[in-house]
């Protein structure tokens, strides 16, 4: 008979830049409204996926500060949620060691986002890290026996892994272990493109700034930043489907509907017919109506780093405690003798 795992949800964000409205619309927001459907939550600051690529220290710490703040200031609660930084709980790093035998050359190989981040660049030269990032993604998640994961669409091979990893697992051990995880891909905005281009992602790590919002952004940059997005000529469709081929028209249609809480079938109804010279208006006082109430929380959170750092502490622990006996035992069954008692 099949184990059962109870529901037990497991997210991450890397603070490898600031957090955009693609991470807040694809992750944060429904992070938050996990948390208060009442599942057990557990969400991490991937401080050790980012240094995949080169980060300077000062601001990764600061970055991960930051990321945290956003957090709370989005709704997570530090007294329901699990919120932490990655490397304060070392079975992360233990069990990504182990996944790394588990998981083939040819698997990572095959990812989309090894593929993309190395495209047209000396692959020779990428750390390792890079290489066994999602390794260490489905170690995160498994250290917790977690059974759901809220991510954006961009994480779906990476979990479809973290299910390879689990089965293949389970499969060479003869152990029913591992849980097989389930993604949680949903909602309007789970792909959100970059304001610059409606055929690529919204991304932290874009050279151009205009390309993204930040939660860090003020009210006026945000309006600036959505009136100079690309648009094509035509007014809004009166159907969704007339999206389709517009990218960067159904992106921001696609924006407004995830912030108001609206289909995108409802704010077509609404603005049928409408040019971007009116829509642009409407979805920049929408955008800074949602987001500048969590700013201002953000700026004030940080004015104290040390109750962040403490914060973020006090998630470790009671992640430590959840993950050290997962860890424990799969070094039982891959046969690591554990001989220090206390
Ligand atoms: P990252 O910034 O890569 O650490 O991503 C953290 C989370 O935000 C993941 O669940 C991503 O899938 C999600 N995410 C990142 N960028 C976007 C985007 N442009 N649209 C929707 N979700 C996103
Ligand atoms: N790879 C994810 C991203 O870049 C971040 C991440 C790391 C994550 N570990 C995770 C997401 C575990 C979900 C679960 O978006």
């Amino acid at each position: 008979m099949a184990t059962t795992f109870a529901p037990r949800i497991f997210s991450g964000i890397q603070p490898s830049g600031g957090i955009t409205l693609g991470n807040y619309l694809g992750a944060l927001k429904r992070f938050v409204e996990k948390q208060d459907e009442g599942i057990e939550t557990i969400y991490c600051m991937v401080d050790m996926h980012a240094i995949t690529v080169w980060q300077d220290p000062e601001t990764l710490r600061h970055q991960t500060r930051e990321g945290a703040a956003a957090f709370i200031a989005a709704g997570i609660d530090p007294a329901r949620s699990i919120l932490f930084n990655q490397s304060q709980v070392a079975a992360h790093a233990q069990l990504a060691w182990i996944f790394n035998c588990v998981a083939r050359m040819g698997w990572m190989s095959r990812m989309t986002q090894w593929k993309d981040k190395t495209a047209g660049k000396n692959a020779e030269a990428a750390s390792l890290g890079l290489f066994a990032y999602p390794a260490l993604m489905a170690a995160d998640i498994m250290a917790y026996h977690a059974t759901m994961v809220p991510v954006g669409e961009d994480q779906k091979q990476h979990l479809e892994l973290t299910r390879d990893i689990a089965i293949k697992f389970n499969n060479d051990y003869g152990v029913e272990y591992f849980p097989v995880v389930e993604p949680l891909i949903e909602g309007v905005a789970t792909r959100v493109m970059s304001l610059r281009d409606g055929t690529k992602k919204m991304s932290k790590s874009d050279p151009s700034d205009q390309s993204r919002i930040n939660l860090t952004d003020d009210a006026d940059t945000i309006a600036g930043k959505i009136r100079k997005a690309k648009t094509d000529a035509a007014p809004l469709p009166d159907t969704a489907g007339a999206l389709r081929d517009r990218p960067e028209a159904r992106n921001l249609v696609s924006i407004y509907a995830a912030l108001a809480g609206h289909t995108v079938d409802q704010v077509i109804a609404d603005f049928a017919g409408a040019q971007f010279g009116s829509f642009k208006p409407a979805l920049a006082d929408l955008a800074v109506a949602k987001l500048s109430p969590i700013t201002t929380e953000m700026n004030r959170l940080m004015k104290d780093p040390a109750e962040i750092d403490r914060i973020l502490g006090h998630g470790a622990d009671r992640a430590e405690a959840i993950s050290r006996p997962i860890v424990d035992r799969v070094y039982d069954i891959t046969g690591m003798i554990r001989s220090r008692r206390g």
